[in-house]
């Protein structure tokens, strides 16, 4: 997989079978791979999105240590961890993680994605997803999990369902966060060939690698 930093001058083909517009330019936006210097910023974002919303079952905002460490594990699996930058502002990160660790998830990936509150709701969100989704399409991984907290974060929802993400179930009350039950929302969009081809024994090795093996 394409590892290097990548601007967003990419052209996103509409996904077929969706009425997903590719993203519009938005000036001086780069999405570029996170460097270890980013990570302070992007623990700025990601901070109050632990202590005042449900989207995040955290509680606790983790350190920039940690935060790093979470980063350097991503890598480590060959996965992509991307920053938004506008006017040299981190105002989004986002990355791909191993969706579970048994060896048969090893195809399957999820995201994050978590935008500065401040430049929410400007199309970044969707740029940032679909660069992430692009640099995932062409590794060996063939589904994207997007695990919602909560049925009423619409923003997420909304940025899935935009770049071709199908809602295919929910858990009720699985989580429990400001001292209410939150359902867990799960969205689903084919990576590269889907599950249209089996994967070929190149791309399983890779893909093994890529998963976090516990047996
Ligand atoms: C979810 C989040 C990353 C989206 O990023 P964003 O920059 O706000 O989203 P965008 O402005 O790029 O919008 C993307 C799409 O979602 C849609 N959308 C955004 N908010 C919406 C809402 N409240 N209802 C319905 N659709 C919505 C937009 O219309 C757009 O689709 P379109 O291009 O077809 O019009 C951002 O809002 C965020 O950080 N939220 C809090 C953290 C979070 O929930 N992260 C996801 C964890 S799974």
């Amino acid at each position: 997989m394409k590892n290097s930093s990548t601007a967003t001058s990419r052209q996103y083909a509409p996904i077929p079978g969706t009425s997903d517009i590719a993203p519009p330019p938005i000036a001086g936006l780069q999405i570029r791979d996170a460097t270890a210097d980013d990570m302070l910023a992007v623990q700025a974002i990601y901070t109050p999105h632990v202590l005042h919303s449900s989207a995040t079952f955290e509680e606790t905002p983790p350190s920039v240590q940690e935060m790093q460490s979470r980063r350097e594990h991503v890598l480590a699996q060959g996965l992509p961890y991307l920053v938004a930058i506008i006017n040299k502002e981190i105002v989004g990160y986002s990355y791909a993680s191993a969706y579970r660790a048994r060896i048969a998830y090893r195809f399957t990936l999820e995201d994050s994605i978590y935008m500065a509150v401040d430049h929410a709701g400007k199309g970044v969100g969707k740029a940032l997803l679909a660069e992430l989704l692009a640099r995932c399409d062409q590794g060996p991984w063939r589904q994207m999990i997007a695990v919602i907290a909560g049925n009423n974060n619409l923003q997420s929802i909304g940025l899935h369902r935009s770049l071709g993400f199908k809602h295919v179930g929910t858990q009720p009350s699985t989580g429990f966060k400001f001292n209410q039950w939150i359902d867990v929302v799960f969205m689903q969009r084919a990576l590269g060939a889907g599950d249209t081809t089996l994967p070929d024994s190149q791309a399983k090795s890779l893909a093994v690698a890529a998963a976090d093996r516990t047996d």
